[in-house]
Parts: structure tokens; C-alpha cells; sequence
């Protein structure tokens, strides 16, 4: 391991772009250093660390993995050890996000959709407790609305973000009181690139009282002050989602 850094340490899931990538550059203005974790995103990934090391040297730290092999996952979590010799937050963002309807689901699609959205939080979190408990540091999950009110046709999303969200107070009950567990859970805030399955974004607008989409920005807000800024807080899921959970 190297020597302690100065600096608390986050590492991001699925930070190479969109809501991660918000999440890893908001952490970096408060002053966390990072480990933006990617899969595929390697070109974003790298992007986004050049453009934050010009902020601050040294500050970033890149590490590919397939989250549903499970053996990377105490691996990702040494390689970050090795680097910085410290982990004080880590923010379980990496998802996949697909239609299940039933009839249709397959055994590969449970894998995957648990894989990102549960397995892995979990194996992660259990890789990094003994860091995070010398930090006293706290794991924050992008869970979903969806986990509580499913999205139809999503069942293995839902029923996952679901598993997402017992894990959250689960580790939280298991953790304290050095390490706080919490969650985010987003409404709309990034429509997905193929615009499915929101051919009524309008009519969901509507529904929701704050009358708008939200932001990535307003999800990384949540995260940092959960991290940051709640040290009293543990085993909570905060609904960022303008409101649109208040009525059915
Ligand atoms: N967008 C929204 O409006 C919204 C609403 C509710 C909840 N959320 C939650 O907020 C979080 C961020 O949302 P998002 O829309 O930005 O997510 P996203 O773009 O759908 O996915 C984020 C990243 O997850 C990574 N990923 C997926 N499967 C992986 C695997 N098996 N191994 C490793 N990495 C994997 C991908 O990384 P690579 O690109 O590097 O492969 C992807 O870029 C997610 O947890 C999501 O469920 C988002």
C-alpha cells in the first residue's frame, strides 16, 4: 500500500460518463481525490481524469473492470489501496437499465441486471469495509424510485435496485458506527441515450410537482452531502426526483 494520501479518496462505478461522470467531477470540486472506475467508457473515463488532473495533479486514478466478475471486485479495490493507500467514500453508480417483461426474461438478463444494480455493491462494499472503517468513511448507492414503485416491464431492474436498497440498510445496520451507509434514489434525471421507455416524458413532467426533469447535478449533490455533510445520517435512501413519488 502506499503511503496514506493527503487528501479522501472516492471511488465512482460507471464514472466515465453521464450521471458518474457528474457524481466524480462534483466530488473533485469539493476535494476528494478519485478512482473513476469504467467498463467500456475507457476514452470518457480518461477524458475526464486529464481534464480533472489539469485541476488538481495527482488527483485522479482510472480502473477497468467487468463489475459481474467477481473476482475483479476485491481486485479494483487493492488497486485503489495500492494507489492511494486510503478510501474514504465509495459510490456504487455502475448500472444496467433494460426492459424485462415477463415471458421474455432470461437467466442471462437476471445475471446482468443483478450483477451491476446488487452483486456487486455488495462484494465492492465487503472489499473496502476494513479501509473504510479506518477512515471512517461511508458508501453511498444510486438506488431508484423504481426500487420501491416498480416501472413496468422492468421487473429484474426493479426487483435489483429493490435488493439495492435492503443492502443499503442492511450495511448500515452491520457498519456503524464507522462506516454510514446510504442511498440516492433518482427519478428521472437523464432520459437513457435510446430514449426508451419514456415515449411520455411530458405526461411524467407533468406528474411530478416540481413540473421538470432533474439534473445529474442535482443527484451529485445528494451524494456529496450524504458523504460530506450528514454525519448523522445512516441507512436512508433520499428520493431526488422533484417530488414525483408523493402521488400516484
Ligand atoms: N439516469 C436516470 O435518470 C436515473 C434514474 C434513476 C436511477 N438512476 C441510477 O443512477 C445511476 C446512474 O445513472 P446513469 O443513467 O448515468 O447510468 P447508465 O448510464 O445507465 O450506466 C452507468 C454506467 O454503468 C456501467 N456499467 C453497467 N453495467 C456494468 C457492468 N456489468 N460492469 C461495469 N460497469 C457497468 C457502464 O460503464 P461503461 O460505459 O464504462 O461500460 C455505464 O456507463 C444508476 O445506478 C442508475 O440506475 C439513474
Amino acid at each position: 500500500m502506499n503511503p496514506r494520501h493527503e487528501r479522501p479518496v472516492a471511488l465512482v462505478t460507471g464514472a466515465g460518463k453521464r450521471v458518474g461522470a457528474v457524481i466524480a467531477r462534483t466530488l473533485h470540486a469539493a476535494g476528494y481525490d478519485l478512482a473513476l472506475h469504467y467498463r467500456r467508457s475507457a476514452t470518457e473515463a480518461e477524458r475526464l481524469a486529464t481534464s480533472l488532473e489539469r485541476q488538481r495533479s495527482g488527483s485522479t486514478y482510472t480502473v477497468q473492470a467487468e463489475l459481474a466478475d467477481l473476482d475483479a471486485l476485491p481486485d479494483v479495490v487493492q488497486r485503489v489501496l495500492a494507489r492511494y493507500g486510503r478510501l474514504d467514500a465509495l459510490v456504487n453508480n455502475a448500472s444496467a437499465f433494460y426492459p424485462t417483461p415477463l415471458g421474455t426474461a432470461t437467466p442471462t438478463q437476471w445475471n446482468e441486471l443483478f450483477a451491476s444494480n446488487a452483486q456487486a455493491p455488495f462484494f465492492l462494499a465487503q472489499a473496502a469495509v476494513p479501509a473504510l472503517r479506518e477512515a471512517r468513511g461511508a458508501i453511498v448507492n444510486l438506488v431508484d424510485i423504481y426500487a420501491e414503485r416498480p416501472l413496468a416491464q422492468h421487473p429484474l431492474y426493479c426487483m435489483a435496485k429493490a435488493a439495492l436498497a435492503a443492502m443499503t440498510r442492511s450495511l448500515a445496520l452491520d457498519l456503524g458506527p464507522d462506516v454510514r451507509v446510504n442511498g440516492v434514489a433518482p427519478g428521472a434525471v437523464m432520459w437513457p441515450s435510446d430514449g426508451k421507455p419514456y415515449d411520455d416524458q411530458q405526461a411524467m413532467l407533468a406528474r411530478t410537482p416540481l413540473q421538470r426533469a432533474g439534473s445529474p447535478e442535482d443527484v451529485a449533490g445528494a451524494v456529496l452531502w450524504l458523504l460530506r455533510d450528514a454525519p448523522f445520517v445512516t441507512g436512508q435512501i433520499i428520493r431526488v426526483d422533484g417530488g414525483r413519488t408523493l402521488s400516484v
